[in-house]
């Protein structure tokens, strides 16, 4: 009589799922991050010029990726300019994800004015410090950022704790619209003008550098070209990605 029930799952089942949930490392303890990047103006002042130029969020640089390794990244992004963009995640081994590599007219059109792309990966197999930059025309010169990946929760780094971890980026300021200089350099055939002054996150010269690092402290910084650097103190940076 009365409805019958299905049996108790027994112990052994039991374990067999739990270990089948711990032999996928990186799937277990991965997370999905969401950002939002929205393409706006900005008016910036450097060198004592003051222009309305492209960014991510009204940031100049644009704003901080963070994840771990095994994390799915959820990056959408909104035009809201004249220009058309796309956003290249520079570094990131994009398995089976090509189609979230930013390239404009390579593996994507670029977005256009008013509309979103949701760029959709997952980090696997790196750590360390990358980039993102537009990938159109020079809007690079203005959107970027960095990626910053850490170790699987419980994993450390190849070297000792540093005291304190800081991403440098560096970059070039023109007082003028980077996208009148290049235009003219296309229309001309000659070599597009030089910038007004590099900078160290986005400040010109070593101002930069002073609002990075405390004052009066040995530094050991460990630089790749064209990936970026981890921390500091570090002996090595480890940096497993290619350039691209
Ligand atoms: C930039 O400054 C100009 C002149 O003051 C102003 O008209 C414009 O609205 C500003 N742009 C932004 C995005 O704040
Ligand atoms: C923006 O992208 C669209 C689609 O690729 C293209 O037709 C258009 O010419 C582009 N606009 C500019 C200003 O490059
Ligand atoms: C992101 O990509 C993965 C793998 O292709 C897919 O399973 C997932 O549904 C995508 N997420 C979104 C929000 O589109
Ligand atoms: C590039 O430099 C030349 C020479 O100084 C100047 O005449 C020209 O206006 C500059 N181009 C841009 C786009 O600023």
């Amino acid at each position: 009589m009365g409805a019958s029930v299905l049996p108790p799952p027994s112990f052994q089942a039991l374990l067999f799922s739990f270990s089948i949930f711990c032999l996928l490392p990186g799937h277990a303890f991965a997370a999905t991050r969401h950002y939002k990047f929205d393409i706006k103006l900005q008016n910036v002042t450097r060198l004592c010029h003051t222009k309305s130029m492209v960014t991510v969020n009204g940031k100049f640089p644009g704003p901080r990726i963070v994840a771990r390794e095994g994390d799915n990244l959820l990056i959408k992004v909104v035009n809201h300019v004249q220009n058309n963009i796309s956003i290249h995640w520079h570094g990131i081994r994009q398995l089976r994800s090509g189609w979230a590599d930013g390239p404009a007219y390579i593996t994507q059109c670029p977005i256009q004015t008013g509309h979103s792309y949701v760029y959709n990966y997952t980090i696997l197999g790196q750590r360390g410090t990358l980039w993102w930059h537009a990938h159109i025309s020079w809007l690079r010169s203005t959107v970027y950022g960095p990626i910053i990946i850490l170790p699987k929760p419980g994993i450390q780094y190849p070297f000792a704790k540093p005291y304190k971890e800081v991403p440098i980026i560096f970059g070039e300021w023109f007082n003028v619209d980077t996208e009148a200089v290049i235009s003219q350099a296309l229309q001309t055939g000659g070599g597009p003008n030089v910038s007004d002054a590099y900078t160290i996150n986005g400040l010109p010269g070593p101002l930069g550098m002073v609002h990075a690092l405390p004052f009066g402290s040995p530094y050991k910084l460990g630089v790749e070209d064209g990936l970026g650097c981890l921390g500091w103190k570090a002996s090595q940076p480890e940096v497993d990605s290619t350039t691209s």
